[in-house]
C-alpha cells in the first residue's frame, strides 16, 4: 500500500482510535476581548481555560497513548537507580543510538548543561537559526551566538526543501573569524522551529560533521523534532524513501557528539528531556552539573513514571512510519487548506505547525509594533484559537547594544499538538483565519506595557496603539 499522502489517491487517518475525551469551552466573543485584555494581549497569558482551540504550542501538550498510561503506573520512585531509569536509557541508546543519557526535567534543563559544561566566556556558537531557550543559555554562559543558516530559512515564500540547512560558507567564516579553539561546538537543530518547522537534509548534516571533525569542533544536535525531520528527509531526500523514520532516525544522530532534546515535542509526553552524549568524559562532567541543577543523575528533574511513559514514547514515535505520516499529514491539512486561500504562509508547510506571515497579512503595521504578537491576539479574539508569536518579541535584544532583534521572519505559529485534535477542528481553525485575514486592517499595533528583561515573550504586556 502506498502510504504517502501526496502521491496516494487514497486517504489516510490516524493510527489510533480515541479512548478518553477532555471537554474545552466554547466562548463569546465578548468574552474573548475581556480576557485577551486581561491578558495584555499576550496569548501566554491567558488561562488555558479561556482557549478553545490551544494551537499555542506542541510542546507537552500531546495525548499519550494507553500503553504510556499503563507504563506510569510502572514507574519506579527510587530516588537512586530507579528501574525506569534503566529503560530510558535502554530507548535513547536503541532509538538515538547515544551511549550516554543525563536525564533533565525538559529541554532547557539539558541546554543550560550543555552550555555551561563547554562554552568559555568570548566564544562564538553557531547554529541554524537561533531558539530562545538555547540561545539564551548560550549567551548566559558567555557566548555569542552566530546565525550560519542558509539564507532561504529568511525567506518565507522560499520553497527549498531543506531550510534548515546549515550554510557551510558561513560556517567557515565564523572559524576563519573566531577560530577552532574559540567554538566549541555548532549547535545544529533538526526541523528548526523558528524557521517555521524546516527540515535540514542528511547531506547536509552529513557535509557539516565532516567540518567540524576537521576542526576539531563538536557537533551537537538540538534532537526535539528529529523524527519530523526524518519523515521530511524521507519524503526529499534522494535514497531514503525506502528507509523507515527510525532508520533515518539514527542516522542523522550519528553525525553528531550529542544532542539536547525537549521530550515534550517528537517523545509524546507532557514533561521531560535528555541530554545524550557519546564521549563518557563529558558525560561526567554534565552529571556534577546535573546534580547541582536538575536532579540525581539517575532522575534529573522527572519522577520514575514521567521515565517510563516517555521509554515509551520514544519506542512508540518510531514503531512504524504511521504515527509520524498522520502527525505532518494533519499539520499539511492545514496548511493546503490555508494555501487554497491564499494566506500567506511559510512554505513548504512545516513539520509542527503552519506559520502566519504576519509581515505580509498586516502590512499596515510597522515591526516595531509587534505585527505577530496583534495578529495572534486578534485570532484568538476572533474565534478562541490561541497561537504564538514568533516574531520580533521572541527574538528579544541584543544583549551588547539593547536594540531590539529584528528578525526577517515575523511569524504567528499555529501549533498543532500530537495526536489531540480532529480534522473539523482543523477546519475551525482555517476558517478562523481567513476571517481575521479578511478584515485584517482592523487590527492595530501594539505597544509594551511591561517588558521583561530575560525572554521577555513569556511574561510581556501590550496595549493596543489607538
Ligand atoms: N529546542 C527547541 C527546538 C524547542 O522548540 C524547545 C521548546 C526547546 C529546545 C526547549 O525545550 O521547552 O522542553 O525546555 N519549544 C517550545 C515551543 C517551548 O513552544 O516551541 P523545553
Amino acid at each position: 500500500m502506498d502510504r504517502d499522502p501526496r502521491t496516494s489517491r487514497r486517504s489516510w487517518a490516524e493510527p489510533f482510535r480515541i479512548k478518553m475525551v477532555e471537554p474545552i469551552t466554547v466562548t463569546t466573543r465578548g468574552h474573548r476581548e475581556r480576557a485577551i485584555k486581561d491578558a495584555g494581549w499576550n496569548t501566554f497569558l491567558l488561562r488555558a481555560e479561556d482557549v478553545y482551540i490551544d494551537l499555542l504550542t506542541d510542546s507537552g501538550t500531546n495525548a499519550m497513548s494507553d500503553r504510556q498510561w499503563a507504563a506510569l503506573m510502572l514507574g519506579d520512585e527510587a530516588y537512586a537507580g530507579s528501574r525506569s531509569y534503566y529503560h530510558l536509557e535502554d530507548a535513547v541508546r536503541d532509538v538515538y543510538g547515544y551511549e550516554e543519557l543525563v536525564p533533565t526535567h525538559q529541554g532547557r534543563g539539558a541546554e543550560h548543561i550543555l552550555s555551561q559544561i563547554l562554552i568559555k566566556p568570548g566564544d562564538a556558537v553557531p547554529g541554524n537559526m537561533y531558539f530562545t531557550t538555547t540561545r539564551y543559555h548560550q549567551e548566559r554562559a558567555g557566548g555569542t551566538f552566530v546565525d550560519v543558516i542558509i539564507d532561504e530559512a529568511h525567506d518565507p515564500a522560499s520553497t527549498y526543501p531543506f531550510k534548515g540547512n546549515v550554510d557551510l560558507d558561513k560556517f567557515r567564516a565564523v572559524i576563519d573569524e573566531y577560530g577552532a579553539s574559540r567554538i566549541p561546538y555548532i549547535s545544529v537543530e533538526t526541523n528548526v522551529n523558528m524557521a517555521g518547522g524546516q527540515p535540514l537534509s542528511m547531506a547536509n548534516l552529513r557535509a557539516t560533521y565532516e567540518l567540524c571533525r576537521e576542526h576539531g569542533i563538536y557537533l551537537m544536535l538540538d534532537a526535539t523534532r528529529a523524527l519530523e525531520n526524518a519523515w521530511f528527509i524521507k519524503q526529499r531526500e534522494p535514497g531514503y524513501q525506502d528507509k523507515s523514520v527510525r532508520e533515518i532516525l539514527r542516522e542523522l544522530c550519528s553525525y553528531s557528539d550529542g544532542a539536547t532534546v525537549s521530550s515534550k515535542k517528537d517523545n509524546l509526553v507532557n514533561i521531560g528531556g535528555f541530554l545524550a552524549l557519546r564521549d563518557p568524559d563529558l558525560a561526567r562532567r554534565a552529571r556534577s552539573l546535573l546534580v547541582a541543577f536538575e536532579g540525581l543523575h539517575t532522575y534529573g528533574g522527572m519522577s520514575g513514571r514521567d521515565m517510563e511513559a516517555l521509554a515509551q514514547g520514544i519506542r512508540e514515535m518510531v514503531e512504524t512510519d504511521d504515527h509520524i505520516a498522520a502527525r505532518i499529514g494533519q499539520v499539511e491539512y492545514l496548511g493546503n487548506k490555508l494555501i487554497d486561500e491564499d494566506v500567506p504562509i511559510v512554505l513548504p508547510i512545516g513539520g509542527h505547525g503552519v506559520f502566519l506571515d504576519a509581515r505580509a497579512i498586516l502590512a499596515h503595521i510597522p515591526q516595531e509594533q509587534f505585527p505577530a504578537q496583534a495578529l495572534a491576539a486578534a485570532l484568538y479574539v476572533d474565534s478562541g484559537v490561541r497561537s504564538m508569536e514568533r516574531g520580533v518579541v521572541s527574538a528579544g535584544r541584543d544583549p551588547v547594544t539593547g536594540q531590539n532583534h529584528l528578525p526577517k521572519l515575523e511569524l504567528v505559529r499555529l501549533t498543532i499538538p500530537r495526536r489531540v485534535y480532529t480534522q473539523a477542528h482543523m477546519d475551525v481553525v482555517a476558517e478562523s483565519v481567513v476571517e481575521v485575514v479578511a478584515s485584517a486592517d482592523e487590527v492595530a499595533g501594539l505597544r509594551f506595557t511591561y517588558e521583561p528583561e530575560d525572554l521577555r515573550f513569556f511574561l510581556a504586556r501590550f496595549e493596543p496603539i489607538s
